[in-house]
C-alpha cells in the first residue's frame, strides 16, 4: 500500500512544541509519509521549540519579519503553503491551534480540497476579541476542518454547539501533555541560561499576547516588582519573548532588579525545569495554563478570559487579569498559604494524545481511499 502524505505545518513555539509528539506518531505508525512544513512566522524560536524533539522542517517558508502585521502573515503564509501544497499534493494536512500560520495554511488546504485535521479543536473562549485574533482563528480553523481532535470533553462540547459534525470529533487529550510528561523525564538539570535563579525561590512569569501589548503589559511588570519589593527573598524568572515591544516594556520597568532574572526564551528542557522547581507562575500563554497542571503547579492566569475552564475548575488556575492590584493581592495569597494546590490529574490528558490522533487519521485516509 502507498504510504499516506500528511504535511503538518507549524509556525510558532507553541506550535513546534504540540506538533512534535504527533510527527513523532505519525511517524512510528509506520502507514504514513510525514512532511514537517514550518511557515517561519516564528524563526529562532520555532527552531528552539523543535531540537530537543530532534525535528528539523523539510520546508520553512522563511516569511517572518520584524513587527510583522496579521495581514502580511496571513497572505505569506496562504500563498506560501498553497504552493507548497500544489507541488506536494499531500493526501491531508494538519495543523494546530489557533495562530495566524494555524488559520491561513488550513483556508490554504480548504481551496485545494485536501482534508485538514485540526489538532486542539474546538477552544473557545465565547469572545472574538479575546485572545485575538486566536479565538477567531479557532473558529473559522474548526469550520473549515474534517478532522477535529478535541483536547478535552468540553472542547467537544463547543465544537458540537457550533454545529460541526459530531462523527468528525475525537477527543484526544491535549498532545502539550505528551511533550511535557516526555521531556520533563528526559531533564535533568538546567542549563547556565537559568543559572542566575540559584536554589532559593523564585516565580516564573511569561507573558507575550497581542492585547496585552502596552498598558497592561506594564501593569504585569509593575505586579512583578511590587511583589519583590514585599517579599525579600524572591526572585522572579522572566524569559522574555523576543518581541521587541514586549521586551522594551520587561527591561525597563525590571531591567534595574537584581532580583529580576530577565532572560531569552528558554530552550523547552529548561523552562520545563523552571516550571516543576517554581513556586508558582504567572502567565498570559496558552500552553502554560495546561501545562502548569500536568506538573501540579498553580498559576495566575494573566488575562481576563481564558479558553481553558478546566485550569479553574481543577483548582490549578487563577483568572487575575492585567490589573496590577489583583495580580499582587492573588499571588500574595497564593505565596502566605492560602491558596494550596490541588492534588488532581491534569485536566488536559494522559499523555497519548497524539498516539489516538495518528489512529484516527490513519482510518480516516484509508477509507477515504477505499471511497
Ligand atoms: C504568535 C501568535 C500567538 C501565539 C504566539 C506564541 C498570531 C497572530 N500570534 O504571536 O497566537 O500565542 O505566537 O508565542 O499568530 N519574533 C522574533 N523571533 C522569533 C519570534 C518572534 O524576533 O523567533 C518577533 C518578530 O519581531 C515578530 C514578532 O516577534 O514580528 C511577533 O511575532 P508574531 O508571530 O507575529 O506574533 P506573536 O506575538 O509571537
Ligand atoms: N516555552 C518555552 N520557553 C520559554 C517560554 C515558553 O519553551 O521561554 C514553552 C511553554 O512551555 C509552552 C509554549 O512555549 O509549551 C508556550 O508558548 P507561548 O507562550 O509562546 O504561546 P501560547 O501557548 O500562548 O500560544
Amino acid at each position: 500500500m502507498d504510504r499516506l502524505k500528511v504535511v503538518c505545518v507549524v509556525g510558532t513555539r507553541p506550535e513546534a512544541i504540540k506538533m512534535a509528539p504527533v510527527v513523532i506518531a505519525l511517524r512510528e505508525r509506520g502507514s504514513f509519509d510525514v512532511v514537517l512544513l514550518a511557515t517561519g512566522q516564528h524563526s529562532q524560536m520555532l527552531y528552539q521549540a523543535l531540537a530537543p524533539f530532534q525535528l528539523t522542517p523539510h520546508a520553512d517558508l522563511g516569511i517572518m519579519r520584524e513587527r510583522q502585521s496579521l495581514d502580511y502573515v496571513t497572505s505569506a503564509v496562504l500563498q506560501g503553503v498553497g504552493d507548497f501544497l500544489d507541488d506536494c499534493r499531500p493526501a491531508a494536512v494538519l495543523v494546530h491551534g489557533d495562530t495566524t500560520t494555524t488559520m491561513a495554511s488550513a483556508l490554504a488546504a480548504f481551496y485545494r480540497d485536501v482534508p485538514v485535521g485540526h489538532v486542539e479543536a474546538g477552544l473557545r473562549s465565547g469572545d472574538m476579541r479575546r485572545p485575538f485574533p486566536e479565538e477567531m482563528n479557532r473558529v473559522f480553523t474548526d469550520r473549515i476542518s474534517s478532522l477535529h481532535f478535541a483536547p478535552t470533553e468540553g472542547a467537544r462540547r463547543n465544537l458540537v454547539a457550533d454545529g460541526i459534525r459530531e462523527g468528525s470529533i475525537l477527543v484526544t487529550g491535549n498532545t502539550v501533555i505528551d511533550a511535557l510528561l516526555w521531556m520533563r523525564d528526559h531533564v535533568s538539570s538546567p542549563s547556565k541560561a537559568i543559572g542566575a535563579v540559584g536554589d532559593g525561590p523564585f516565580i516564573l512569569v511569561t507573558a507575550h499576547r497581542r492585547e496585552s501589548w502596552g498598558a497592561p503589559l506594564r501593569e504585569i511588570a509593575l505586579s512583578v516588582r511590587d511583589l519583590l519589593g514585599v517579599r525579600r527573598d524572591l526572585k522572579a524568572l522572566i524569559p522574555m519573548h523576543r518581541n521587541p515591544d514586549v521586551r522594551s516594556v520587561w527591561m525597563e520597568i525590571l531591567g534595574g532588579e537584581d532580583r529580576a532574572v530577565l532572560c531569552d526564551p528558554l530552550d523547552y528542557p529548561d523552562f520545563v525545569w523552571a516550571m516543576d522547581r517554581c513556586l508558582f507562575i504567572l502567565s498570559d500563554s496558552g500552553g502554560v495554563q495546561e501545562e502548569a497542571s500536568g506538573l501540579r503547579k498553580r498559576v495566575l492566569i494573566l488575562r481576563d478570559v481564558t479558553e481553558r475552564p478546566e485550569v479553574l475548575d481543577s483548582g490549578y488556575g487563577f483568572l487575575v487579569g492585567t490589573s496590577r492590584d489583583r495580580i499582587v493581592s492573588t499571588a500574595m495569597r497564593v505565596l502566605n498559604g492560602e491558596l494550596p494546590a490541588p492534588a488532581v490529574a491534569s485536566p488536559f490528558g494522559d499523555g497519548r494524545a497524539s498516539a489516538r490522533i495518528a489512529e484516527a487519521l490513519e482510518s480516516y485516509l484509508i477509507d477515504r481511499r477505499k471511497n
